[in-house]
């Protein structure tokens, strides 16, 4: 094996600021803009919110911190970290799933819903959705995904681009994207949000969103939350293992987790305010999913004075949140690709991106018909595979790891060799070692459900 070169000029993130950026780009994807909002209306408003924040902070936030240290400790890509710590084999076995069920697998679909807001901008260009009416919205949705040729053709178009970044590596590439797309879509959603508020009759919008309703709240609200935090930190699939490898010996994980999770959360609850209002002040009743984001909104902006405008920034926001994200899922399988093969960067790129496109192109066309794996569309299968069943492992792994057999280690790696003070450590410590694990197998075991 020739592993040397790669230790001798392995890349960093150029900046604390762009790191955090690169990880919030990550985190912040399609599940904190049509999801979480849903999930909120859905699940009891402001009491879903609290029960979601608790979670965050003793759950999502410790594992996140966890990955990083893991990633950090052992400056390589997820298949090979667990090797570089000198620890027990069993443990790769994080590194491998992570990496086929988020580098491969995740991607492979993340790129069909990605090349959907690009046919989308597109469309709120040149006027295609000029119809104040879901049922319109939905046949042009509808028309649109088995039109299989098409969606492809944006799944390439959307995996060309988020190669275009990876290409130039992690500070050039990555860090430089995520540095000026991540601000821009803190702005635009600002403009949505004053735009959403401030239509006649917004308040039954902001009322159905926020208003605190505990007779709302069952298990499978907690449920939803663990779930929802988990898949929107981008944890368990190799992703902040991979970025934590790139970080500099001097940076602080403790904070950087906590920008990273805090970012994550406001964009999610601020989407919220930009969609809801807007549905209602419109009349239109919320949709979930998919739904919600390419078939009520488009006739939403149909109907708004200046919709056309709204429309292609909403696309923008949703594309750029889904771009950012890509890039990690990406990275993962470069980094893979390099250290493992010893491949260079631009082959690394461009090998990983045909793989992972041919497995998204089942995706892509089983929108269109009957490529179903006992009975749910192929997309769907993916995706519940890789949401309900590998990322709970994953994360379950690395908390016991962390938490009863490499805890001193991961001290270290946390506090750089104590010199950070890190107050909340025996916190930590504890929801590493005992709650994650525990509430993280109870995610997995309820949400098995094909
Ligand atoms: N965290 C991103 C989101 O909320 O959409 C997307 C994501 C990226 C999820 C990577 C999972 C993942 F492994």
């Amino acid at each position: 094996m020739s592993g040397s070169e790669g230790s001798a000029k392995r890349e960093q993130w150029g900046s604390r600021i762009g790191f955090i950026m690169a990880a919030a780009g990550s985190a912040i994807g399609l599940g904190n803009i049509w999801r979480f909002p849903y999930l909120v209306g859905k699940d009891g408003g402001a009491a879903f919110v609290v029960i979601y924040l608790i979670i965050t902070v003793f759950i999502g936030f410790p594992v996140m911190m966890a990955e990083f240290a893991i990633g950090r400790a052992a400056q390589k890509a997820p298949v090979l970290a667990f090797r570089a710590l000198g620890v027990n084999p069993f443990w790769s076995l994080i590194g491998w799933m992570g990496t086929i069920a988020g580098g491969f697998f995740t991607l492979s679909f993340y790129n069909v819903v990605g090349g959907w807001t690009i046919k989308y901008i597109i469309a709120s260009l040149t006027g295609l959705m000029e119809v104040a009416d879901v049922g319109k919205t939905g046949e042009f949705f509808g028309e649109f995904v088995v039109r299989s040729y098409e969606v492809v053709f944006y799944q390439i178009l959307f995996m060309l681009i988020t190669m275009g970044v990876v290409v130039g590596g992690i500070s050039k590439g990555i860090e430089r994207a995520c540095k000026v797309l991540m601000p821009t879509l803190f702005v635009i959603m600002l403009i949505l949000i004053v735009r959403s508020v401030t239509l006649p009759g917004a308040g039954a919008g902001l009322k159905f969103y926020l208003h605190p309703d505990f007779t709302k709240v069952t298990g499978e609200t907690f449920l939803d939350a663990l779930g929802q935090s988990f898949f929107s930190l981008s944890l368990g699939l190799g992703i902040m293992l991979t970025y934590g490898s790139y970080i500099g010996k001097e940076e602080r994980i403790p904070s950087s987790s906590a920008w990273t999770a805090g970012l994550d959360t406001l964009i999610a609850l601020l989407a919220g305010l930009a969609i809801f209002p807007a549905v209602f002040a419109m009349g239109f009743e919320p949709g979930s999913g998919a739904g919600l984001s390419f078939i009520t909104l488009p006739a939403v902006f149909a109907k708004m004075p200046a919709g056309m405008i709204f429309s292609c920034l909403f696309f923008l926001l949703l594309f750029f949140a889904a771009v950012t994200s890509a890039m990690s899922l990406l990275e993962v399988a470069v980094t893979f690709a390099i250290e493992k093969f010893h491949m260079t960067r631009k082959k690394a790129v461009c090998v990983m991106s045909v793989i992972i496109i041919l497995l998204g192109i089942p995706s892509a066309m089983s929108l269109a018909g009957d490529l179903k794996i006992y009975g749910k569309d192929f997309m769907d299968a993916i995706e519940y595979i890789c949401n309900n069943v590998l990322l709970p492992i994953g994360s379950f792994l690395a908390s016991i790891f962390v938490g009863w057999f490499w805890l001193k280690p991961a001290i270290k790696e946390i506090t750089n060799d104590g010199q950070v003070q890190f107050r909340w450590l025996n916190t930590w410590i504890w929801c590493v070692r005992f709650v994650s694990p525990i509430a993280i197998a109870y995610i997995f075991y309820a949400g098995l459900t094909w």
